[in-house]
């Protein structure tokens, strides 16, 4: 007979849930998104369904309606009834037993959680401390993949160290992003952020976050930082879409500026704010 064991409970395979044979738990094979709403409106829905797209092809997960998840994260937004929430949702390849190489009729699987988004009030106004990790993530970083191990990684790392996020570098020496996060400096009057290529996530927030300081005149560079120079950055913000802006007033123990949140990363999250209105 052929069994499962979860935990201490023996189940025949058959009468397995086919949950626990999801190709995203025993591959991470499968793509996710993380869109969020401001008082009651979904901001940028349109940009993470592109980008969700972009990734199911990117993986070879054919067979999603684009405007299917569409209508599955309206609904369930209303269903929820949560004005300020996260929607987390993902497609994994299927469900089958455990092989390298799927069955090519394999139905993709779709889940979806809506919750309430922690509050960032704090993080906010007081900045947070962030520490530095190699990037040991693979080279399709623009792939926004289920496949998150070494992010965790990072932030167990951060944390250890007493800071909330980590900020990956590679081999070259050089500032990727935040394990969860887009990263930014501004010195000079000009934004510096990372240039999109496979290896950093073309972050949505990114994209808001440029043209809001286009609005308050930050020019942006969009080259990589070493830690060195991000250290000695005149200001520095990590961007997401669940937390938005939030300054970062000490890198590796080093305090930025005079320890508290920058006056342009300021204005720029109320910018920011006025464009999710
Ligand atoms: N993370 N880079 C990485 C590695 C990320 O995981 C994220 C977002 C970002 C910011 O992307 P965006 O602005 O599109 O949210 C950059 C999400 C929020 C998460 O995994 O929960």
């Amino acid at each position: 007979m052929q069994i499962a064991m979860i935990q201490d409970k023996i189940v025949p395979i058959k009468e397995l849930d086919p949950v626990y044979l999801d190709r995203g738990i025993f591959f991470g094979d499968g793509i996710y998104e993380v869109v969020r709403s401001y008082d009651g409106r979904i901001f940028t829905l349109e940009e993470h369904l592109q980008r969700f797209a972009n990734s199911l092809s990117a993986i070879e997960i054919s067979r999603v309606d684009i405007d299917r998840i569409r209508s599955r994260v309206l609904k369930s937004f209303d269903v929820a009834g949560i004005s300020n929430a996260r929607i987390y949702f993902h497609v994994t390849r299927g469900s089958e037993l455990r092989k390298h190489l799927s069955n090519p009729d394999l139905e993709p699987v779709f889940f979806l959680t809506v919750t309430e988004l922690e509050d960032h009030t704090q993080a906010k106004t007081k900045g947070i401390e962030v520490s530095t990790h190699p990037d040991w993530r693979w080279k399709r970083c623009d792939i926004k993949s289920l496949n998150l191990l070494a992010n965790v990684l990072a932030r167990r790392d951060a944390a250890a160290k007493g800071c909330a996020e980590a900020i990956l570098v590679n081999e070259a020496g050089l500032i990727t992003e935040g394990a969860s996060s887009a990263f930014f400096a501004i010195s000079e009057q000009t934004l510096q952020t990372a240039a999109l290529t496979a290896n950093i996530l073309p972050s949505i927030t990114r994209q808001f976050v440029i043209k809001a300081g286009g609005n308050i005149g930050l020019k942006t560079t969009e080259k990589s930082l070493t830690p060195q120079q991000a250290s000695d950055a005149d200001e520095l913000f990590i961007a997401s879409t669940t937390q938005d802006i939030i300054p970062v007033v000490k890198f590796d123990g080093k305090l930025i500026g005079d320890g508290k949140p920058g006056e342009y990363t300021k204005l720029l999250i109320r910018q920011f704010l006025s464009l999710t209105a």
